[in-house]
């Protein structure tokens, strides 16, 4: 265990340092959490979570988006349960903790590039690598948003930023998709700059074996994207990207109609022209479920917002209006390939996103999808009251509710190694107590979730806010 002398202490009264948003100063490790409830004794694995937790005083306006990448472990082994938290060891952070202080300005100063002579190789732009973690080709890889994948060791510490042998010419997205049978990883990135999309493959040892770049009308923000069994999937919406805001002032990113809205479709090993593009009503998915492919019409799912306000804004304050994403509506769209026509078919309104399910069936038809709702007053994406599942084929809901003054991160299905069902296994998610500031971890059973949690694992001292969480079955 070591504590840093550091304590961000928030002198300037930033939102997104505050409540469950203010860091934790220390990594700990702890070889045996108090539960309550009892684990399932086939749970064996490790749920990650990945999110903003700056080491050092910010210098200046903080954005959630910001804080250096920490990863939070709760291993599952043999009937008790350990917990770890480590930094994300970037050479930005790095450079930092030689310096001893924050050396990198926020989003809102982008520009205000970092003394060279202090960060040297480390570059003049942060990646703080905290947004998601996956495991591909054996690796385990902490990503952002627009950052190169940094890999970590399954106990969490750092060996260092992966470039695909230098074949990687920018940051990719925090959302690859991974084929569970191929496990080739599929992913892309996006850019202010010409290329504005890029679209890559890497093979099941994890070398880049495709690479392309797409036309859109105009930068804008993609989050996620999709795979079917053949194709991949891209939505390019009007969150088109303004990079003159860091000089004029603005939002970073607006809503713009006139850039219209619109799903692309191609080969999984398609070239540039290969892509089809349907155009559909206005709005934007931060994040989608599973997409599949069956008699010629391409079906993907996710969470659909039809007015969406992204903020990022470089002058105004940093309120929570310039959050996040905001949450969408359970939304699915078809594309039949034939007819060149897409269609929008939202199927609830409970306001939601962090969508996920069962990750061994990506690309082929699921039936259950999960994700964190508002019941309550709708808040941040990644602080949810309901956890939501969905049945395709009933066309129902269940939905369990935390309770007043409880924040739920984002739920993902750990699949039971016995099991046949898709839905046979348990949902892992952290349930944030704000009166008691104390985090649980939570373990529900994904074919009665509305019986709420069969077990919770006590932390040993809050775990704050993070993005997105996996989970890593522990090896044979
Ligand atoms: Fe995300």
């Amino acid at each position: 265990m070591s504590a840093t002398p550091d304590v961000v202490t928030n002198t300037h009264q930033q939102p997104f340092l505050s409540g469950q948003m203010t860091p934790v100063s220390d990594e700990l490790d702890v070889p045996s959490c108090k539960v309550t409830g009892e684990i399932p004794a086939s749970l064996r694995g490790k749920f990650v979570q990945n999110g903003p937790n700056p080491r050092f005083e910010p210098q200046g306006r903080y954005h959630m988006f910001d804080g250096d990448g920490m990863l939070h472990a709760v291993d599952f082994k043999d009937g008790s349960v350990s917990y770890k938290n480590r930094w994300i060891r970037t050479p930005m952070l790095e450079a930092e903790i030689r310096a001893g202080r924050a050396l990198y300005p926020g989003l809102a100063d982008l520009m205000n590039f970092p003394d060279p002579a202090l960060v040297g190789d480390a570059g003049p732009i942060k990646n703080p690598a905290n947004t998601h973690i996956v495991k591909h080709a054996g690796k385990f890889l902490a990503l952002y948003e627009t950052g190169l994948p940094v890999e970590v060791t399954a106990d969490l510490e750092t060996l260092g930023v992966r470039d695909f042998d230098g074949k990687l010419p920018s940051g990719i997205t925090a959302h690859p998709r991974i084929d569970p049978v191929t496990q080739e990883m599929f992913f892309f990135a996006y850019s202010p700059f010409p290329p504005y999309l890029r679209y890559f493959v890497a093979d099941a040892q994890g070398r880049l074996v495709h690479s392309v770049d797409l036309a859109t009308p105009a930068p804008t923000m993609i989050h996620d994207f999709l795979i079917t069994d053949e194709h991949a999937v891209f939505l390019d919406s009007p969150l088109v990207l303004n990079m003159n805001a860091i000089n004029e002032g603005g939002p970073m990113v607006s809503f713009k109609p006139e850039n219209g809205t619109r799903l692309g479709v191609m080969p999984r090993f398609g070239q540039a022209d290969d892509i089809i593009w349907h155009d559909i009503e206005n709005g934007h998915v931060q994040h989608f479920w599973n997409g599949w492919h069956e008699n010629g019409i391409v079906e993907v799912s996710g969470t659909f917002n039809s007015n969406p306000q992204f903020g990022m804004d470089t002058d105004g304050d940093m309120d929570d209006s310039s959050a996040s994403a905001q949450a969408g509506v359970a939304t699915r769209f078809k594309i039949d390939l034939a007819k060149g026509k897409a269609t929008v078919e939202k199927f609830d309104d409970m306001e939601g996103d962090f969508c996920r399910f069962n990750d061994e069936m990506n690309g082929v038809r699921t039936r259950h999808h999960y994700m964190g709702g508002f019941q309550d007053e709708r808040g941040i994406i990644g602080q949810f009251d309901t956890l939501v599942k969905y049945d395709d084929q009933t066309n129902g809901r269940e939905t369990w509710y935390s309770g007043k003054n409880h924040h739920l991160g984002e739920a993902v299905f750990a699949p039971n190694p016995g099991g046949a069902a898709e839905d046979d296994g348990w949902l892992v998610f952290t349930d944030h107590d704000h009166v008691e500031n104390t985090t649980d971890v939570c373990v529900v059973d994904a074919q009665n979730l509305e019986a709420g949690p069969i077990a919770r694992v006590h932390m040993p001292r809050k775990v704050p806010f993070g993005f997105h969480v996996n989970w890593f079955k522990a090896e044979a």
